[in-house]
């Protein structure tokens, strides 16, 4: 199959791209990325030597660009990671939130359209906002985002839906909840608290650190998105998770005690804007199609936390440059103040 793989430099993509490739010998893929800060080449390092890899450069706004990709690939399926995927940041600049994850996504369904693709567009547990104790989310309940990430997110959601509605594009959407693994941009928790370990630096728990999230290993969710393209059915929203949460603060403890880390440099900190205090999903419906996660979420930070002490090679370089002034912004009066 001749995929297309927007948002194949970032943290997830570059992840499915490993697995897809490693495990379908006649795939073709191009990557397609804008290679903002979260997109990075050499994510993909090792398999740009591959001849069934190419990347193309381009905002996925861009419908000429894209459609013209899709042709010259000879392209049958749109698999959509691009986005800009950061809470914080949407709080601090959510314009740019609206043009890719809104816009950019509406391209991609316009050139799928007229060109006949398969679209699978990749969504995330926060467009269902809080969920209140005792309640997991399934894929039919409304959607309630809450932040400008989140609102961008579900915008996208509808729009992909209504093109199946409307137009009868075969399309499918995953849901995703915290991904953990290789290659994620240290503005995320776990890569930003085990870097902050490694460097000595505190770790900034927003508010009381009993928000709760799932914490999913990446490689179960592209297992997820491969069940899905392999065996869902068209025009069918898929929760992707381990339908398992637990609160920030045992997450910190993890990263701590993996990394051999002194609790001494945990520090509650300001916390963030509108910030969902739980999510959690059923995944049930996923698990229908063959699926099942490998990692307990405890075993999913633990390891992320591992290959950030292994791969200072792919950190260092963001956490000494460009990423300086975002952490400055972000946390330097938090850092500087006195208990929230
Ligand atoms: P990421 O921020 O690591 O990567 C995003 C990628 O998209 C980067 O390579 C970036 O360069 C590219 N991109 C951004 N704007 C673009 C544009 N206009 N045109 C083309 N490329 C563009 O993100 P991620 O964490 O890998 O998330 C991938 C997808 O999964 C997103 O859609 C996100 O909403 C969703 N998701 C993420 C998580 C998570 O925990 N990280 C969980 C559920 C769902
Ligand atoms: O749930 C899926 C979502 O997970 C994805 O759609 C998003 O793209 C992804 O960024 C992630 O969103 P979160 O906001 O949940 O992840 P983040 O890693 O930013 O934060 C995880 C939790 O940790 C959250 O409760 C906020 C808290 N946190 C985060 C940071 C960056 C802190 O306490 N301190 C921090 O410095």
């Amino acid at each position: 199959m001749n995929m297309i793989v927007t948002g194949g430099c970032g943290f997830i993509g570059s992840n499915f791209v490993r697995y897809w490739l490693g495990l379908h010998a006649d795939a073709r893929v191009v990557v397609y990325d804008k290679l903002t800060y979260a997109g990075r080449r050499e994510n993909l390092r090792d398999l740009w030597d591959d001849a069934r890899l190419s990347l193309v450069i381009g905002d996925i706004g861009d419908q000429a660009l894209v459609r013209r990709t899709c042709q010259e690939h000879s392209i049958q399926l749109i698999v959509n990671f691009a986005a800009e995927t950061h809470v914080d940041q949407s709080i601090l600049g959510p314009l740019v939130f609206t043009d890719t994850n809104v816009r950019g996504t509406h391209v991609l369904l316009e050139v799928a359209r007229e060109l006949g693709l398969r679209l699978h567009h990749i969504s995330t547990d926060e467009v269902y906002g809080h969920i209140p104790d005792g309640h997991q989310s399934v894929e039919t309940d409304p959607l309630a985002p809450r932040s400008p990430y989140a609102a961008s997110k579900a915008a996208a959601d509808q729009l992909v839906q209504a093109y199946a509605i409307t137009y009868g594009l075969p399309v499918t959407i995953t849901r995703g909840a915290n991904n953990v693994g290789p290659y994620q941009y240290p503005e995320k928790a776990v890569p930003l608290f085990s870097t902050n370990v490694l460097l000595g630096e505190p770790i900034p728990v927003y508010g009381d650190g009993l928000q709760m999230r799932d914490y999913a290993h990446v490689f179960d969710h592209c297992a997820g998105i491969e069940a899905v393209l392999l065996r869902g059915e068209i025009g069918e929203v898929y929760n992707v998770g381990t339908g398992r949460e637990m609160t920030n603060l045992e997450m910190v403890d993890i990263v701590l005690n993996t990394l051999g880390a002194d609790p001494g440099l945990v520090r509650h900190v300001t916390d963030r804007p509108g910030h969902d205090r739980r999510y959690s999903m059923n995944v049930d419906k996923l698990r229908s199609l063959g699926w099942a996660p490998q990692y307990d979420p405890r075993q999913a930070v633990a390891e992320a936390a591992r290959w950030y002490a292994a791969n200072a090679w792919w950190w260092e370089p963001i956490r000494s440059g460009e990423f300086r002034g975002y952490y400055d912004r972000q946390y330097a009066d938090r850092l500087s103040g006195g208990p929230p």
